[in-house]
């Protein structure tokens, strides 16, 4: 194995540099209309008239659709984790502020952008249900998966009662949304009782699927097509109101119809990470070992469906602790549904766990790595199984070499540089692994190159890349002569690419379809009285540069192209599929790593500036080192703006949206992300948790990171903010 692993440039990076790379929006289609939302301007209430008016008389206007006019569909999400009850103008209710309520479809974008301003509805409003802290709520049936909303190992009450150390803290993290930078998009075109649509989405199985159930047609009937994805983190995993609203304007103007998210909608009907409200008790002895963990989690719903952000899964597992018990409380409110962002849960969570687990430190005076250290999890005591393979104690040991964490002043506010105080911060890091079945198709030709198709998806993570890598490895050809297809339900299936988990999943399905590719081709040669290896034994055989050979004897073979060039077909097919076995039984499968922050803070001021940071990861066998570097660095400046930077603030009163828009909602800009940032790849082999041995990780770079940096901001003022983002006024 030499190709996997290796850190190859991107093998779609030049369609993408020089814009040929095709996103959902640049779809080109014969008589393409355009159609734009409206969205409503109140979070509650009911639509009393509808004056459109003006809209249907603008210039190019070709239909305005609202809940008088639109087609009947199914609204309800019918199964699966990521489907979601939609708001498809069915009725005059408005359950959130920026649902939709019209959509105007014109011959220019322009034109619909402009009626659509033209469109007047007046509503009835009533009181509308703002309030997560006062709210009421309930505990759902499950706060992830399987796992139930409330749950207990061991008697926390009685622990915590006779702890030496006690620590009792809450943590609140605001709602954040995901503004990938391609927004939402979907091109959707009708043939008869047939629909094909051009989405932005990270799953077009799923998609295709939503779609069936609106419109009552199998899924056969529907073909979702999505070659590169501009960014999801979790908004495009499910689809949305817009994707089913294009195909129903498609169909009632008889054109094909296009509708892109204009990015103040963004903040509106694509999902959120909602906001939380979490306490947290650490029960220790004075040595710093955990006897108990509490972690209740409190977080916002929509009032028409269910989403638990599942902040306290990671506590269940992350130390070794005997008593435990988390709670997952929702509340609904007039807002748009929440769903999952890169690490739903484990991000909001860790904040949480990793700032009392830092709380804990300074109470027992101990350095917070040692802490950590001293609570060390060998096996999963949630699961009671055996970790498939655990690295963190490399993970901190490599993060802290790294970092120079030896340079830290145990005391806070301690150290200084010049005017500026100076902090250092530390916290755990850890996501599981997950994988769903998957297949692929591989087709060998007879020049020698092989063509796979994978119906997955590529959100910009580098699945495309190494995939390529997994193919060309397995069939020993070059990378350049994989040519990879995804992102098209007319593929074999693959689930969405959501919690970490399409590299599992569909790495394993392209290993298994190009290993019986390269299998078939040399059972040909073999059989094959032309071929120099005819009647060898397939024991003997080695494949390499696209040529199958004896590998005592590397001057006996025959290539790909020869073999194939003698095949009736001139081409071999094979599929290949991959599914979970029973791993999952036998073992708790995590990659973990660790979050190393310094920051500066202006003590007159209250500005904090990250100046250095360190993650150390291991997840696994790395296919790319390349592209997985990426994904971890991306996960921490994710990470940095949820500490410093992201809130989305709804107006108490109006129950509006206050900041749609990149102006207001901060993100981090190059400037704001130091020089001295770097992820390390601790080296980890995993033969338990699937054939390819990779654990995801798209997601564990943003656990732990925000709760390293409020750690180093404590160090450095000696002032706990337990609020995310950490703002300069709650530092002065
Ligand atoms: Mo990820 S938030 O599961 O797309």
């Amino acid at each position: 194995m030499n190709l996997v692993g290796a850190p190859i440039d991107r093998v779609d990076g030049r369609r993408k540099i020089t814009g040929t790379a095709r996103y959902a929006a640049e779809t080109p289609l014969p008589g393409l209309t355009y159609a734009v939302m409206v969205e409503s301007t109140i979070p509650a209430g009911t639509i009393a008239a509808v004056d459109a008016a003006a809209a249907t008389r603008a210039s190019g206007v070709i239909a305005v659709l609202t809940y008088e006019n639109a087609p009947k569909v199914e609204q309800h999400k019918v199964a699966g984790m990521t489907d979601r009850n939609l708001p498809l103008l069915q009725d005059r209710i408005v359950r959130y502020d920026r649902q939709p309520v019209a959509v105007v479809v014109a011959d220019t974008f322009e034109r619909a952008t402009d009626a659509a301003s033209l469109v007047r509805i007046r509503y009835d409003t009533s009181v509308p249900a703002l309030s997560l802290a006062h709210g009421s709520g309930y505990h759902p049936e499950h706060s992830h998966g399987d796992e139930p909303s409330v749950y207990e190992r061991g008697n926390v009450d009685a622990a915590f009662a006779g702890a030496d150390v006690k620590i009792d803290r809450t943590y609140t993290t605001p709602v954040e949304h995901h503004n990938p930078m391609e927004p939402h998009a979907t091109v959707a075109t009708w043939d008869g009782d047939v629909l094909t649509v051009y989405d932005a989405t990270q799953g077009v199985f799923g998609t295709r699927s939503r779609l069936a159930v609106a419109f009552g047609i199998p899924p056969a009937n529907v073909r979702v097509v999505c070659p590169f994805v501009g960014g999801g983190f979790g908004s495009k995993g499910s689809a949305w109101a817009h994707t089913v609203l294009a195909a129903m304007a498609a169909r009632a103007v008889k054109r094909p119809v296009k509708l892109v998210l204009a990015r103040p909608q963004m903040f509106g009907s694509v999902g959120y990470r909602p906001a939380t409200i979490q306490r947290v008790t650490l029960g220790a002895k004075r040595d710093g070992t955990l006897v108990s963990t509490l972690h209740e989690v409190r977080s916002q719903t929509s009032i028409f469906d269910e989403f638990v952000e599942p902040s306290a899964e990671l506590t269940k597992m992350l130390y070794a602790v005997p008593n435990v018990r988390t709670i997952n409380t929702v509340v609904p409110l007039n807002a748009a549904t929440p769903t999952f962002m890169r690490a739903p849960g484990e991000s909001s969570g860790s904040f949480a766990l990793e700032s009392a687990m830092d709380e804990l430190a300074y109470a027992v005076g101990l350095d917070p790595l040692e802490v950590r250290l001293r609570n060390h999890a060998d096996s999963d005591p949630s699961k009671q199984l055996p970790f498939s393979s655990k690295s963190l104690r490399e993970c901190y040991s490599v993060g802290a070499e790294r970092f120079g964490w030896s340079r830290r002043v145990p005391r806070a506010r301690s150290m200084r540089d010049g005017g500026l105080l100076v902090g250092m911060g530390v916290a755990s890091a850890t996501y599981p692994t997950n994988r769903s079945a998957a297949s692929a198709l591989v087709r060998l030709s007879s020049d020698g190159t092989a063509h796979v198709f994978a119906g997955t998806q590529d959100l910009g993570t580098g699945a495309y890349t190494v995939f390529s890598q997994v193919a060309a490895e397995e069939l020993g050809i070059p990378v350049s002569s994989v040519r990879f297809e995804l992102g098209d339900t007319n593929f074999p299936m693959g689930p969405v690419s959501g919690g970490s988990q399409t590299t599992a999943s569909v790495g394993n399905a392209v290993s298994v379809a190009a290993r019986s590719a390269r299998d078939r081709a040399i059972g040909l040669a073999l059989g094959d009285p032309q071929s120099s290896l005819h009647g060898h034994d397939a024991d003997a055989i080695d494949v390499r540069d696209g040529r199958i050979f004896l590998r005592d004897r590397p001057d006996v073979g025959d290539t790909y192209a020869a073999i194939l060039g003698r095949h009736p077909q001139g081409e071999i097919e094979e599929r290949g599929d991959a599914r979970p076995g029973d791993e999952k039984t036998a073992f708790s499968m995590h990659a973990f790593g660790a979050q190393f922050a310094e920051v500066r803070v202006d003590p007159e001021l209250g500005t904090v500036r990250v100046v250095k940071m360190v993650g150390a990861f291991a997840s696994g066998r790395i296919l790319n080192a390349k592209t997985a570097r990426s994904q971890y660095l991306g996960g921490m400046v994710w990470g940095l703006s949820m500490a410093l930077h992201e809130i989305t603030r709804t107006d108490a009163r109006s129950g509006r949206i206050m900041n749609a828009n990149l102006a207001d909602y901060l993100v981090p800009v190059n400037k704001d992300v130091p020089s001295d940032f770097e992820a390390y790849i601790v080296p980890e082999d995993d033969p338990n948790v699937n054939p390819l041995g990779v654990k995801g990780i798209g997601e564990i770079g943003i656990v732990g990171a925000a709760a390293a940096i409020a750690n180093a901001v404590y160090h450095a003022t000696g002032t706990r903010v337990r609020d995310l983002p950490i703002q300069p006024e709650k530092l002065v």
